[in-house]
């Protein structure tokens, strides 16, 4: 398969981890005889450093003419201090997913076998935890009207959704969970907003169509507690723009590491796959972000093009890293010298060697391995 995949690094430590993913996918082009081109565009401070701004036409473009795009890190924070910056890094980020209508974000929530202990929760309680979060991620309260007066002194986001941004991802949230084990959780605050009944209502009008899933229902609030007591009720989690945001990270502490959690991006023309974590700024060009995320999402890419095996075998990689513990620190008790850079490069002799790997697995651990 040809495919032509725009690369955003982006801030922070996203051209690290980012070009780990893209090892990775080069690794997987060459063992399945796949032609995949990269195009790099800036975003984020980045571009703002370069050009001004932080989402310039030529990404944009370049965007719009791949088949899919790859994601870094968005952020920094210089920007963070100051809240009358009127350039954001994050527009950057999320005038791309407005630009290409990505409507859909999926974020798979899984405990890892052989990280249970590296989570601050019990073991028993996350073990087995298999969830994919539906977030809505072009609409709500991240893209309502946003209002300040004169003064300074009163400020307003609007929260709007209409039927057609609901049904469009509740489809797509009821489909998944059919494939799954049948069960669909909407997660709003229907006791209090209005833009959580029209959820609420048109989720109900839908679930007749799919009359093997069965819908619960829960308020956000309840949901932030029922994830981390009893995180292995859940199914796929259906939600708006920022409860997902919010619950999407609470739901890291499961996983262990906010490192390991990739996402996708999906609209009806473009496709968008990214780490869920941010810049990480202070981390940056020390070797110790961790890579997985971002090449779990290369994954992610991978399946939405239909390459099972290919993305079978990325994770089959992953597994194995984690397993040897070749991690960067955030989840590394066990070796002190293990990079982001060495983590990309286990996965890629992995995917290229799948049979002759132990050899250098303990190279790697001395830190002699030739292929680094
Ligand atoms: C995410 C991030 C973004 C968001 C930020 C960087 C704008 O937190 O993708 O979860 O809030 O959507
Ligand atoms: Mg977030």
């Amino acid at each position: 398969m040809k495919l032509n995949i725009a690369v955003l690094p982006g801030d922070g430590i996203g051209p690290e981890v980012t070009a780990q993913a893209v090892k990775v996918l080069k690794a997987i082009a060459m063992e399945f005889n796949h032609v995949f081109t990269f195009d790099y565009g800036l975003v984020g401070a980045s571009a703002i450093d370069k050009t001004g701004i932080p989402l310039p036409e030529a990404t944009i473009s370049t965007c719009e003419k791949a088949d899919a795009v790859l994601f870094g890190a968005i952020g920094n924070t210089k920007y963070d201090i100051d809240p009358n910056t009127k350039i954001r890094p994050e527009q950057g980020l999320l005038g791309l997913r407005k630009t290409l209508d990505l409507y859909t974000n999926i974020r798979p929530v899984i405990a890892y076998e052989d990280l249970l202990n590296k989570s601050s929760l019990k073991k028993s309680q996350i073990k087995d935890t298999n969830i994919l979060i539906y977030r809505e991620l072009t609409s709500g309260i991240y893209f309502g009207e946003k209002k300040l007066s004169e003064d300074g002194n009163t400020a307003s986001d609007i929260c709007q959704y209409t039927r057609h941004e609901i049904e469009r991802i509740a489809h797509l949230a009821f489909q998944a969970a059919q494939s799954r084990k049948r069960k669909l959780t909407l997660v709003d605050k229907a006791n209090v907003l209005e833009s959580s009944r029209l959820w609420r209502r048109i989720v109900q009008e839908l679930a007749p169509q799919y009359p093997d899933v069965k819908v619960t229902y829960m308020y956000i609030d309840n949901a932030a507690m029922e994830l981390i007591i009893k995180p292995r009720q859940f199914d796929v989690i259906l939600t708006e723009n920022m409860f997902g945001d919010i619950l999407s990270e609470e739901a890291s502490v499961i996983v262990g590491s906010i490192g390991l959690l990739a996402s996708a991006s999906i609209g009806k023309d473009h496709a968008m796959f990214e780490p869920i974590h941010g810049a990480y700024t202070k981390a940056a060009n020390k070797g110790i972000a961790n890579p997985i995320a971002s090449i779990l999402s290369a994954a992610m890419l991978l399946d939405h093009f239909g390459l099972d095996d290919e993305a079978a075998l990325i994770r089959e990689a992953v597994d194995k890293s984690l397993k040897l513990h070749i991690t960067t620190p955030d989840l590394n008790t066990k070796y002190d010298n293990i990079t982001t850079t060495k983590v990309g490069d286990f996965i890629e002799d992995f995917i290229n060697n799948p049979d002759e790997t132990n050899l250098n697995f303990t190279n790697i651990h001395l830190g002699q391995s030739t292929i680094i």
